[in-house]
């Protein structure tokens, strides 16, 4: 099955910081799992490069703001490697082909009777790009959200006609409750419908960096449009050869939660108005905080992904991202938060659990795992498992899916303990043909952690891989991941998946790196 997941696109004028490598990680652990059950994914992030930041940060440095953009984007292309991120196209709304997409569906939009020309005159946020509506601004006329003095504009535009889409929206909402999760950010959605919609400019006149208007080249259109319509266009160039765009839409997208009215309420419209069909799920996260205030370039306090992935990996920054903040809340990080973790459950827990399982069998049978049947205890307490992370990871309860096979990694190290191999080794050498006991506690070992492998392959790509090939079994197949559907192997060997010596330099994972 075609499955289409994305990114935001990342406004250019500022460097990356762990915020925007957090909705890449969330996304990109959606693909992975994705690809692990079969399904053609196509990844897709990309860079949202139109609009006056840019055009006035170009102007101040005295370049073009193709410059500036083609200066900037590869800054974000950049995190896909470090972050192990699996995404299958980088798209960039400078590119001539969406930027001609966009101008064929929004002259579609217009034929279908859904744009008319108007005066506009209001308040406007010039970093949110947004015109705001009477119950989004701040006190004295500012942004809530940056804290500026918000604009008046007044001019002549475009508009669509989103008010004629509150009854869609509506139904969509009723008929679909959960394809915006979680369910406190699908009743925000809903309470700003149900306050009454307005309708917004389609395009803008006073800039002139952005997509230009077919029907009035004087105007190019207003730069949220432009940017929500990747999602759409890039299925049409971003595999080699192929049109993407009937096999894997509609859509799941991965946001932030300042972002949701335009995801929420203005892109299903939209869509709607150009007979295409709305996305399948939004997946809206809560902010990551730097002592309790959003990390954002403006506050400088943000913490750089590049630091982080170079002191401890990218599997422990992605692993940390998504244990620490539940996915939909805000949550507090730090680097003595992410070193905390790393040792207590991915050095400890995990890799200890993953060397102890592999040497015992190297040290007991020679390297060659047992071929029995698993210990029904663990066999049971994996039942369903597979079942319970699909359907928490296809709902968006992402932190869920990582605890429950996180309690599966607890029970097996129990299991070592409760066991004691050690002590069967032991008995074995006065009974040295009743090999049963220590047989199955090194075939469930092995399998209970070949398991979690294949579980944990879309948070820890890389160690998990390592782990897998140590097992020399190394499918990722969905089907295959429970106890007892691996293969009777003998264990290479595997050296430490996540050692202790690491993130000892502070320096390299402090803040302020990001100097953007
Ligand atoms: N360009 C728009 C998105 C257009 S999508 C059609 C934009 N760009 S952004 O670069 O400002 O933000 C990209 C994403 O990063 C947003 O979803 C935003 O919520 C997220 N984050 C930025 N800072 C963040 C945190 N501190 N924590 C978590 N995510 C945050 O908005």
């Amino acid at each position: 099955m075609g499955y289409e997941v994305t990114t935001p696109i990342f406004y250019v004028n500022a460097a990356p910081h762990l915020g925007h490598a957090y909705s890449t990680i969330v996304a990109d652990v959606l693909a992975r799992h994705r690809r692990q059950r079969g399904d053609d994914v196509f990844f897709l992030t990309g860079t949202d490069e139109h609009g006056e930041p840019v055009a006035n940060v170009a102007a101040e440095r005295g370049i073009t703001p193709q410059e500036l953009v083609d200066e900037n984007a590869p800054k974000f292309a950049a995190m896909r490697e470090p972050l192990e991120s699996s995404s299958d196209y980088f798209v960039r709304t400078s590119d001539e082909r969406h930027k001609a997409a966009v101008q064929e569906l929004l002259t579609r939009v217009k034929d279908n009777g859904h744009v008319y020309e108007d005066d506009y005159e209001g308040w406007y946020c010039p970093k949110c790009a947004d015109f705001k509506t009477d119950s989004e601004i701040g006190e004295g006329n500012t942004c809530p959200i940056h804290g500026i003095d918000l604009l008046r504009e007044r001019e002549r535009n475009w508009f669509f006609r989103l008010s004629a889409f509150q009854e869609p929206l509506e139904r969509l909402f009723a008929e679909r409750p959960d394809w915006v999760v979680p369910a406190v950010r699908r009743n925000e959605a809903l309470a700003f419908i149900k306050g009454g919609l307005q309708d917004v400019s389609l395009s803008r006149a006073a800039i002139s960096w952005g997509v230009p208007v077919p029907w009035d080249p004087e105007h190019v259109f207003y730069v949220w449009w432009d940017a929500l319509l990747n999602y759409r266009t890039a299925l049409a160039f971003g595999r080699e050869g192929e049109d993407l765009t009937d096999s894997h839409w509609p859509p799941v997208h991965v946001i932030g939660k300042d972002i949701l009215k335009f995801h929420a309420i203005y892109w299903p419209a939209l869509l709607m108005a150009a007979g295409i069909e709305v996305p399948r799920r939004l997946l809206v996260g809560g902010f990551l905080l730097v002592d309790g205030a959003k990390m954002s370039k403006s506050r400088g306090n943000v913490l750089d992904p590049f630091a982080a992935v170079e002191a401890f990996g990218a599997d422990a920054v992605r692993f940390y991202l998504l244990r620490e903040v539940a996915f939909g809340s805000d949550g507090s990080v730090s680097i003595d938060g992410l070193r905390a973790r790393y040792e207590t459950e991915l050095a400890n827990d995990l890799g200890n659990l993953a060397s102890r399982s592999l040497a015992m069998v190297r040290r007991y049978r020679d390297g060659r795992i047992p071929d029995v049947a698993v210990d029904a205890e663990i066999a049971d307490a994996f039942a369903g498992l597979p079942d319970t992370v699909t359907t928490m990871l296809d709902e968006g309860r992402i932190s869920q899916a990582l605890d429950e096979i996180w309690q599966r990694v607890r029970r097996l190290n129990r299991y070592v303990e409760e066991r004691a191999p050690w002590t069967l080794a032991k008995a074995e050498k006065d009974a040295p043909d009743d090999t049963a006991a220590l047989d199955t506690v090194l075939r469930t070992l092995t399998e209970g952690v070949r398991s979690v492998a294949v579980l944990l392959h879309p948070w820890l790509p890389a160690s998990t891989v390592r782990l897998l090939e140590a097992l020399d079994a190394p499918s990722l197949v969905w089907d295959d991941a429970l106890p007892g559907g691996g293969p009777v192997t003998t264990v290479g060997d595997l050296p430490p998946l996540f050692p202790k010596d690491r993130g000892v330099d502070d320096g390299a994972a402090g803040r302020g790196a990001d100097a953007g």
